[in-house]
C-alpha cells in the first residue's frame, strides 16, 4: 500500500529517476565486468533457442542482459524506471545495431504477451510481491517461460551488527513474509516464494538457491 502510494508521486515519465547518472555509470561498468553469460546460455537452451522469441526484461537496468538476449536473436523489450539506465542501454543498442523496444515505466504495470519474461536481481524492488508475480504470470503466453534471478533471504541483512537495525530488518522481513505487508524492498526466502507460486498452475517449476540469489524458472 505504502509502496503503491509512493509510485503516484514518483513518475519516471515526469522526470523522476531513482538512479543518479554517476551510479548508473558505475553499476553499468560493474555489470559489464561481472556479466554472467551462463544464465543467457541456459535460457537459450531451455527455450530450444531464443531466435524470434518475444522477451521482456523487467528491470533491465543498464541492459547488459537485454543486449545479450537481443544478440541471441530474441525480440526484446526493455522496461525499467530509470532514464539514466535508458540512456546507457539505448546508446549501446544503437552502437551494436540492435533493435530493442524501450519502455520507461514500472515493471509492476507491464502488459502484453511474451514467450519469455526475464527478471534479474530486482524482483524485490516491485511494489507488491504477490501482485508482481501475477503480472509475470499474465505476461507469459500459453507456453511461456519466466526466468527469474531473485535476491534471497541472505540479502535481507537479518544479521546486521547494530541491534536496532537488526530488529527493524527482522520486523520488515516478517511483515512481508508472513503478512504480505511490504515496507521498502525486503528480499524474501523460499517459504514466501513457494506460498506465492502454489497459486499458479505452472506446468513445471525449478528453484535453485546459489548463495545470495535464487534462480527460479517457471514454465506455463
Ligand atoms: C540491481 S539493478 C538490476 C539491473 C539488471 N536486471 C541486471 O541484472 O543488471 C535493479 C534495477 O531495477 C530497476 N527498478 C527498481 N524498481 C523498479 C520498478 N518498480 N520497476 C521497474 N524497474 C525498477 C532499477 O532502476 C534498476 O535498473
Amino acid at each position: 500500500m505504502l509502496n503503491k502510494i509512493y509510485t503516484y508521486f514518483h513518475n519516471p515519465l515526469k522526470g523522476w529517476d531513482p538512479i543518479s547518472d554517476a551510479y548508473a555509470n558505475s553499476y553499468s561498468n560493474y555489470s559489464k565486468s561481472n556479466f554472467d553469460a551462463s544464465c543467457i546460455e541456459e535460457l537459450n537452451a531451455l527455450c530450444g533457442h531464443l531466435i524470434g522469441k518475444t522477451l521482456i526484461d523487467l528491470g533491465g537496468g543498464p541492459g547488459q542482459y537485454t543486449l545479450a538476449l537481443a544478440k541471441y536473436g530474441a525480440l526484446v523489450t526493455w522496461r525499467d524506471v530509470s532514464k539514466n539506465y535508458l540512456k546507457i542501454v539505448q546508446q549501446q543498442a544503437q552502437k551494436e545495431n540492435l533493435n530493442i523496444d524501450f519502455q520507461l515505466q514500472y515493471m509492476d504495470t507491464a502488459t502484453g504477451s511474451f514467450d519469455v519474461v526475464f527478471n534479474r536481481v530486482c524482483f524485490h524492488y516491485c511494489i507488491n510481491d504477490r501482485a508482481f508475480l501475477k503480472t509475470i504470470y499474465q505476461l507469459l503466453n500459453e507456453k511461456g517461460i519466466a526466468y527469474l534471478i531473485l535476491h534471497n533471504k541472505n540479502m535481507a541483512n537479518l544479521k546486521h551488527k547494530n541491534l536496532i537495525k537488526r530488529l527493524y530488518k527482522y520486523l520488515v522481513h516478517c511483515l512481508n513474509t508472513y503478512a504480505s505487508i511490504k515496507i521498502g524492498h525486503p528480499p524474501f526466502g523460499q517459504y514466501k516464494l513457494k506460498k506465492m507460486l502454489c497459486r499458479y498452475p505452472f506446468s513445471k517449476i525449478l528453484i535453485e538457491p546459489h548463495g545470495n540469489n535464487t534462480k527460479v524458472v517457471l514454465f506455463k
